[in-house]
Protein backbone atom coordinates (compact mmCIF):
# COMPACT_ATOMS: atom_id res chain seq x y z
CA UNK A 1 0.00 0.00 0.00
CA UNK A 2 2.87 2.23 0.90
CA UNK A 3 4.50 1.81 -2.09
CA UNK A 4 1.92 2.36 -3.99
CA UNK A 5 0.98 5.34 -2.72
CA UNK A 6 4.72 6.50 -3.09
CA UNK A 7 4.08 5.22 -7.06
CA UNK A 8 0.87 7.45 -7.30
CA UNK A 9 2.58 10.59 -5.62
CA UNK A 10 5.34 10.65 -7.94
CA UNK A 11 2.93 10.38 -11.23
CA UNK A 12 1.29 13.20 -9.76
CA UNK A 13 4.13 15.07 -8.81
CA UNK A 14 6.26 14.23 -12.65
CA UNK A 15 2.23 15.15 -14.41
CA UNK A 16 2.35 18.36 -12.71
CA UNK A 17 5.95 19.07 -13.70
CA UNK A 18 5.16 18.15 -16.81
CA UNK A 19 2.22 20.41 -16.97
CA UNK A 20 3.73 23.15 -16.14
CA UNK A 21 6.71 22.91 -18.50
CA UNK A 22 4.77 22.38 -21.75
CA UNK A 23 3.98 25.79 -21.92
CA UNK A 24 7.70 26.22 -22.51
CA UNK A 25 8.52 22.96 -24.36
CA UNK A 26 5.37 23.77 -27.31
CA UNK A 27 8.27 25.89 -29.17
CA UNK A 28 8.47 24.42 -32.60
CA UNK A 29 11.71 23.14 -34.51
CA UNK A 30 11.14 24.27 -37.82
CA UNK A 31 13.31 22.16 -41.02
CA UNK A 32 13.47 24.72 -43.62
CA UNK A 33 12.74 23.29 -46.69
CA UNK A 34 11.00 20.46 -44.60
CA UNK A 35 11.91 16.87 -46.44
CA UNK A 36 13.89 18.88 -48.68
CA UNK A 37 16.34 20.74 -46.60
CA UNK A 38 18.46 23.62 -47.04
CA UNK A 39 19.72 22.89 -50.66
CA UNK A 40 18.58 24.58 -54.49
CA UNK A 41 16.13 24.10 -56.42
CA UNK A 42 13.63 24.59 -53.39
CA UNK A 43 11.88 27.96 -53.20
CA UNK A 44 12.07 28.51 -49.72
CA UNK A 45 9.73 31.47 -50.17
CA UNK A 46 6.90 28.99 -50.79
CA UNK A 47 7.94 27.27 -48.07
CA UNK A 48 7.23 29.69 -45.49
CA UNK A 49 4.05 30.88 -46.84
CA UNK A 50 1.66 30.58 -44.71
CA UNK A 51 3.83 29.48 -41.50
CA UNK A 52 3.78 31.00 -38.36
CA UNK A 53 6.52 31.37 -36.76
CA UNK A 54 6.86 32.39 -33.06
CA UNK A 55 9.69 34.29 -30.64
CA UNK A 56 10.76 31.33 -28.88
CA UNK A 57 11.01 28.46 -32.11
CA UNK A 58 13.63 27.70 -34.28
CA UNK A 59 14.59 26.29 -37.55
CA UNK A 60 17.24 23.98 -38.20
CA UNK A 61 19.27 23.84 -41.33
CA UNK A 62 19.89 20.59 -42.74
CA UNK A 63 22.51 20.63 -45.88
CA UNK A 64 25.81 19.33 -47.64
CA UNK A 65 28.29 20.64 -45.48
CA UNK A 66 30.64 20.06 -48.20
CA UNK A 67 28.91 23.09 -50.25
CA UNK A 68 26.33 25.38 -48.78
CA UNK A 69 26.43 27.38 -45.45
CA UNK A 70 23.80 29.27 -43.69
CA UNK A 71 24.51 33.21 -43.19
CA UNK A 72 22.16 35.61 -41.57
CA UNK A 73 22.46 38.81 -43.38
CA UNK A 74 20.36 42.18 -43.74
CA UNK A 75 17.66 42.82 -45.98
CA UNK A 76 19.92 44.51 -48.93
CA UNK A 77 22.05 41.97 -48.75
CA UNK A 78 19.05 39.01 -48.92
CA UNK A 79 17.69 40.74 -51.64
CA UNK A 80 21.40 41.02 -54.01
CA UNK A 81 22.98 37.72 -52.36
CA UNK A 82 25.67 39.71 -50.94
CA UNK A 83 27.42 37.56 -48.20
CA UNK A 84 30.67 39.35 -47.74
CA UNK A 85 29.46 40.83 -44.42
CA UNK A 86 26.90 38.56 -42.60
CA UNK A 87 25.26 39.80 -39.63
CA UNK A 88 25.66 36.12 -37.91
CA UNK A 89 27.65 33.49 -39.85
CA UNK A 90 25.25 30.29 -38.63
CA UNK A 91 27.30 27.93 -40.06
CA UNK A 92 29.22 24.98 -38.00
CA UNK A 93 30.86 23.16 -40.14
CA UNK A 94 28.46 19.82 -39.19
CA UNK A 95 26.04 20.16 -42.39
CA UNK A 96 22.73 20.62 -39.04
CA UNK A 97 22.49 24.63 -37.60
CA UNK A 98 20.16 25.62 -35.60
CA UNK A 99 19.36 29.02 -35.51
CA UNK A 100 16.84 30.43 -32.20
CA UNK A 101 14.41 32.73 -33.37
CA UNK A 102 14.38 34.60 -30.32
CA UNK A 103 13.37 38.22 -31.16
CA UNK A 104 10.20 39.80 -33.03
CA UNK A 105 11.65 41.00 -36.04
CA UNK A 106 12.94 39.33 -39.59
CA UNK A 107 15.26 37.26 -40.07
CA UNK A 108 16.99 36.50 -43.67
CA UNK A 109 18.96 33.64 -44.72
CA UNK A 110 21.36 32.62 -47.31
CA UNK A 111 23.73 30.72 -48.73
CA UNK A 112 26.76 31.86 -49.78
CA UNK A 113 28.94 29.87 -52.11
CA UNK A 114 26.97 31.01 -55.26
CA UNK A 115 23.92 29.16 -53.87
CA UNK A 116 21.46 32.19 -53.55
CA UNK A 117 21.59 33.53 -56.58
CA UNK A 118 19.56 30.16 -57.44
CA UNK A 119 17.44 31.15 -55.13
CA UNK A 120 18.50 29.49 -51.53
CA UNK A 121 17.88 32.45 -49.62
CA UNK A 122 14.98 32.41 -46.90
CA UNK A 123 13.36 35.63 -45.15
CA UNK A 124 11.09 34.42 -41.55
CA UNK A 125 9.13 36.62 -40.31
CA UNK A 126 8.61 36.30 -36.12
CA UNK A 127 6.24 37.25 -34.26
CA UNK A 128 5.29 36.73 -30.99
CA UNK A 129 3.19 34.08 -29.54
CA UNK A 130 -0.56 33.65 -29.75
CA UNK A 131 -2.09 34.61 -26.70
CA UNK A 132 -3.23 31.03 -24.11
CA UNK A 133 -5.90 28.41 -25.54
CA UNK A 134 -8.52 29.16 -23.51
CA UNK A 135 -9.01 33.24 -25.00
CA UNK A 136 -8.27 31.49 -28.84
CA UNK A 137 -10.80 29.55 -30.77
CA UNK A 138 -10.48 26.38 -32.26
CA UNK A 139 -8.28 26.68 -35.45
CA UNK A 140 -9.51 23.87 -38.22
CA UNK A 141 -6.98 20.94 -38.49
CA UNK A 142 -5.97 21.05 -41.71
CA UNK A 143 -2.64 19.33 -42.03
CA UNK A 144 -0.53 23.45 -42.36
CA UNK A 145 -2.18 24.30 -38.71
CA UNK A 146 -1.95 21.40 -36.99
CA UNK A 147 1.51 21.91 -35.57
CA UNK A 148 -0.10 25.27 -34.00
CA UNK A 149 -2.95 23.45 -32.73
CA UNK A 150 -0.68 21.04 -31.34
CA UNK A 151 0.54 24.35 -29.52
CA UNK A 152 -2.16 25.67 -28.00
CA UNK A 153 -4.18 22.55 -27.14
CA UNK A 154 -2.02 19.76 -25.66
CA UNK A 155 -2.19 21.72 -22.16
CA UNK A 156 -5.45 21.02 -22.10
CA UNK A 157 -5.68 17.39 -21.64
CA UNK A 158 -2.21 17.43 -19.49
CA UNK A 159 -3.80 19.62 -16.81
CA UNK A 160 -6.87 16.46 -17.14
CA UNK A 161 -4.98 13.92 -17.18
CA UNK A 162 -3.27 15.69 -13.60
CA UNK A 163 -6.70 16.27 -11.97
CA UNK A 164 -7.31 12.85 -12.58
CA UNK A 165 -4.18 10.83 -11.25
CA UNK A 166 -4.57 13.45 -8.22
CA UNK A 167 -8.11 12.45 -7.75
CA UNK A 168 -7.30 8.74 -7.27
CA UNK A 169 -4.79 9.81 -5.12
CA UNK A 170 -6.96 11.58 -2.62
CA UNK A 171 -9.39 8.34 -2.50
CA UNK A 172 -6.58 6.06 -1.31
CA UNK A 173 -5.81 8.69 1.90
C1 LIG B 1 23.00 46.17 -44.91
O1 LIG B 1 24.40 46.24 -44.71
C2 LIG B 1 25.07 46.96 -45.74
C3 LIG B 1 26.57 46.88 -45.47
O2 LIG B 1 26.87 47.08 -44.12
C4 LIG B 1 24.59 48.41 -45.75
O3 LIG B 1 25.21 49.11 -46.81
C5 LIG B 1 23.08 48.42 -45.96
O4 LIG B 1 22.59 49.74 -45.88
C6 LIG B 1 22.39 47.57 -44.90
N1 LIG B 1 20.97 47.49 -45.21
C7 LIG B 1 20.04 47.58 -44.26
C8 LIG B 1 18.61 47.44 -44.71
O5 LIG B 1 20.32 47.75 -43.06
C1 LIG C 1 31.40 30.70 -41.14
O1 LIG C 1 31.89 29.92 -40.07
C2 LIG C 1 32.48 28.69 -40.51
C3 LIG C 1 32.77 27.85 -39.28
O2 LIG C 1 33.49 28.58 -38.31
C4 LIG C 1 33.73 29.02 -41.32
O3 LIG C 1 34.35 27.84 -41.75
C5 LIG C 1 33.33 29.86 -42.53
O4 LIG C 1 34.48 30.29 -43.23
C6 LIG C 1 32.53 31.08 -42.11
N1 LIG C 1 31.96 31.69 -43.30
C7 LIG C 1 31.85 33.03 -43.46
C8 LIG C 1 31.28 33.48 -44.75
O5 LIG C 1 32.18 33.81 -42.58
C1 LIG D 1 19.14 34.97 -28.96
O1 LIG D 1 19.97 33.85 -29.23
C2 LIG D 1 21.31 34.22 -29.55
C3 LIG D 1 22.05 32.98 -29.98
O2 LIG D 1 21.93 31.94 -29.06
C4 LIG D 1 21.94 34.90 -28.34
O3 LIG D 1 23.26 35.29 -28.65
C5 LIG D 1 21.11 36.13 -27.98
O4 LIG D 1 21.62 36.71 -26.80
C6 LIG D 1 19.65 35.75 -27.77
N1 LIG D 1 18.86 36.98 -27.61
C7 LIG D 1 17.88 37.10 -26.72
C8 LIG D 1 17.13 38.40 -26.73
O5 LIG D 1 17.59 36.19 -25.95
C1 LIG E 1 9.26 31.69 -55.36
O1 LIG E 1 7.85 31.76 -55.35
C2 LIG E 1 7.37 33.09 -55.21
C3 LIG E 1 5.88 33.01 -54.97
O2 LIG E 1 5.26 32.16 -55.91
C4 LIG E 1 7.76 33.90 -56.43
O3 LIG E 1 7.28 35.22 -56.29
C5 LIG E 1 9.29 33.91 -56.53
O4 LIG E 1 9.69 34.57 -57.72
C6 LIG E 1 9.83 32.49 -56.52
N1 LIG E 1 11.27 32.59 -56.37
C7 LIG E 1 12.11 31.97 -57.20
C8 LIG E 1 13.56 32.14 -56.92
O5 LIG E 1 11.72 31.28 -58.13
Amino acid sequence: MEGLKRGIVLTAATLMFAAVMLPEVAAVRYIVGANMGWTSNVNYTIWAQGKHFYNGDWLFFVYDRNQMNVLEVNKTDYENCISDHPLHNWTTGAGRDVVPLNVTRNYYFISGKGFCFGGMKVAIHVENPPPPPSSSPVRSASPSSLLSNFRGHIFVPALFAVAAVWDSFLLLL
